[in-house]
């Protein structure tokens, strides 16, 4: 039977420790039935930590004056690829703020030589032109991920200046038009957000028919106007998580790093109520420290591989051989 909102909610603000478990165990199942004991890892790496925008929570907005900047040149994305390609790792994800100085012609060409290394490709650069989009997945992108933040269209606009939640679908409907594998993400635990619009997160995460979905607790920043808010708890984002993977069965989600910042077995916790996806940072360490989303992020750095095997060794669950492409059927 499918949740309705009214239950979604109940389990988003239940606090009776078995109805939780239960929650968190029928997720388990659920994802052991469609996606299996095998977990992908997906390598990220933030190639530039320019932004245009200026989103209330996040570390890299334009006006955070107290950050040193950082753009990475083809020749170190592509060395930071052919790491990936050592570790064993098939997709690698780049990731950036929006930074129009990437996705014109020599990031095209960029992309090129990476497929030739014989990786997926994932992009997370934020809101481009359908022309961009459309070259970029030319170029060889398979996927894009592109989260959608909250549902609720007024938090939106509060939290992202000059932006729009329905700017933001329309590019999440563009990208799945030119047949990227999309997905999209939320955080929970924003200031001002309500159980009611987690739960429409949710069933917009379903709505869409997302191959991806990435979800994390919201973090706060010292140097943004939100250093004093509270932040998200890991019993809402497992919850959510755990959601999640009920609503929309067969989505790729991942333990995300914003999971592991706030505990340090967040992920570990995600792996078991729905998430079946780890993606360690590639990312040459010294960029890591400056790519500040949000305070003391974690990263599974050097050791990449070696670190995720030991995590998913103490869960009794392996890394999976092949793209883990999106198991939708469109
Ligand atoms: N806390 C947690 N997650 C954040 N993000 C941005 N700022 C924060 C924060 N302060 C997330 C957003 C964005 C992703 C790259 O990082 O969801 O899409
Ligand atoms: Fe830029 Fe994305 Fe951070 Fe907003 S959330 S400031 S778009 S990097």
């Amino acid at each position: 039977m499918a949740l309705t909102k009214k239950q979604a909610v109940a389990l988003l603000i239940a606090d009776d420790p078995r109805l939780i478990a239960g929650l968190l165990r029928q997720a388990d199942a659920a994802r052991k039935k469609f996606m299996g004991d095998a977990v992908h890892v997906r390598g990220v790496i933030e190639f530039s930590s320019y932004c245009r925008r200026n989103c209330l929570y996040c570390g890299l907005r334009c006006a955070n004056r107290h950050l040193r900047r950082y753009r990475m040149s083809s020749g170190e994305i592509y060395a930071a690829a052919r790491h990936a390609v050592a570790l064993g790792i098939k997709t690698v994800v780049l990731q950036s703020g929006e930074d129009s100085r990437y996705g014109g012609k020599e990031f095209c060409l960029l992309l090129e030589r990476i497929k030739k290394l014989g990786l997926a490709i994932t992009l997370s650069m934020g809101e481009l032109a359908y022309r961009r989009y459309n070259e970029l997945k030319s170029a060889g992108a398979d996927r894009y991920l592109l989260r959608f933040e909250t549902s609720d269209p007024a938090l939106y606009a509060h939290l992202r200046p000059g932006c729009r939640l329905k700017e933001r679908l329309r590019c999440l409907g563009w990208l799945d038009k030119l047949g990227y594998q999309v997905g999209s993400g939320a955080m929970v635990g924003l200031p001002g957000q309500t159980a009611g619009s987690i739960a429409d997160d949710v069933f917009l995460f379903k709505e869409l028919n997302l191959d991806m979905v990435g979800i994390g607790p919201f973090i706060p920043h010292p140097h943004t106007p939100l250093a004093k808010a509270a932040g998200g708890s890991l019993e809402l984002a497992l919850k959510t998580v755990a959601l999640t993977r009920i609503a929309t069965k067969n989505t790729h989600i991942p333990a995300t790093t914003a999971v592991g910042t706030i505990d340090s077995q967040g992920r570990q916790k995600a792996l078991r109520c729905g998430a079946n996806i780890l993606m360690p940072n590639l990312t040459p360490a010294k960029y890591q420290k400056l790519y500040e989303i949000y305070p003391d992020k974690i990263c599974i750095a050097a050791d990449a591989v070696d670190a995720t095997r030991r995590i998913l060794a103490s869960l009794g669950r392996s890394i999976a051989d092949g793209y883990g492409h999106s198991l939708k059927r469109k």
